[in-house]
């Protein structure tokens, strides 16, 4: 489960509810269903890591791991063979004896998830735990955290201000803003499905686009934009009047370049063309946009040749993914 949101929500003060360093003014913490508002920190059976994993720094990686279970009294030998499962675990088999600062950021990074885990925790509460690792070594850290927490099936909640990482480490995600949680689903219902404004506009890119409503029908309204008609949901748009200006969010993907003169959504002139390896974004003047230049992100470069800079163009829109806000 992944907390995502801006600096400043109130992520990282839901954890510490969650491991009791804050306790609420109301509202109940559950913790396998059971009430642990008067429960103490060190009761909680929580595994942490948070940004600043400080590890010992006068301690061997072993000691550091065992530091939870020695002030829990696990017995000596009890220890050692947790410490070594863990260690085996997190894939620093042979590292026992070293100090942190002989090991890599990625290395003392597991070795901070070692020390989290081999109290066998109730909850695992991870706060921006890779925000200071470099690109490369964030991505393996992320698929390695992902394996360890199918095998361990621990409970697990991760806080992101990354909205890439919430959508591929999580089975459930959390959009939060100034205090509260915005919509709770699955990463794909977020992406495709976002419910409001803000969703739309925190999670993923997207073209914001002036349209007409032009009908709605149960579940389906149907927004009406050049001589396009797009589907989205209905449910945001209750109450908007038949005709009314709506604001239509498409993401990069789902939108394409078409010759000016075929019928289309919106046309506009190329303003700018960013090659990024896989695909190329092509950003857009149009009046149809509510916000900057549309974005149309095109898979392959055959798109820098085809459309340059300054040609007139038209954008058309393929999806059943789009949605309408009504405009505030
Ligand atoms: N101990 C505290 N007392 C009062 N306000 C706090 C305290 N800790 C954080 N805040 C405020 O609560 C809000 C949420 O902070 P925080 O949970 O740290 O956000 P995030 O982790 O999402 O960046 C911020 O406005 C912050 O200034
Ligand atoms: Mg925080």
């Amino acid at each position: 489960m992944t907390l995502l949101g801006p600096s400043g929500c109130g992520k990282t003060t839901l954890l510490n509810l969650a491991a009791g360093f804050f306790s609420p003014d109301g509202g109940e913490i559950l913790i396998d269903g059971e009430r642990v508002n008067d429960v103490p920190t060190y009761k909680r059976e929580i595994g942490m890591m948070f940004q600043n994993y400080a590890l010992f720094p006068h301690m061997t990686v072993a000691d550091n791991i065992a530091y939870g279970l020695r002030v829990r009294h696990v017995p000596r030998k009890e220890r050692d063979r947790r410490v070594e499962e863990v260690l085996a675990l997190v894939r620093l088999n042979g590292m026992a004896a070293r100090k942190p600062r002989q090991l890599s950021g990625g290395q003392q990074q597991r070795v901070a998830l070692a020390r989290a885990l081999v109290i066998n925790p109730t909850v695992l509460l991870l706060d921006e735990p890779f925000s200071a690792l470099d690109k490369n070594l964030r991505a393996s850290m992320q698929v390695e955290l992902r394996e360890i927490q199918r095998k361990l099936q621990v409970t697990t909640i991760f806080v992101t201000h990354d909205q890439g990482e919430a959508l591929s480490l999580s089975d459930r995600l959390a959009v939060m803003s100034e205090g509260r949680i915005r919509q709770l689903g699955t990463p794909e219902e977020i992406y495709r499905r976002p419910c409001d404004r803000f969703v739309a506009s925190f999670v993923g890119d997207a073209n914001v686009l002036r349209g007409r409503l032009d009908g709605l029908d149960g579940a389906e309204a149907i927004v009406a934009l050049g001589t396009a008609r797009v589907k989205v949901p209905a449910a945001p748009l209750r109450g908007v009047a038949p005709t009314a200006p709506v604001d239509l969010f498409v993401r990069p993907e789902q939108l394409r370049v078409v010759e000016a003169d075929e019928a289309c959504a919106a046309s506009g002139i190329v303003a700018a063309q960013v090659y990024q390896g896989g695909h190329v974004d092509l950003y857009i003047d149009s009046e149809a946009s509510s916000r900057d230049k549309l974005l149309v992100r095109s898979a392959g470069y055959d798109a820098m040749a085809r459309w340059p800079i300054g040609a007139k163009v038209g954008v058309s829109i393929s999806t059943d993914d789009a949605v309408a806000f009504a405009i505030p």
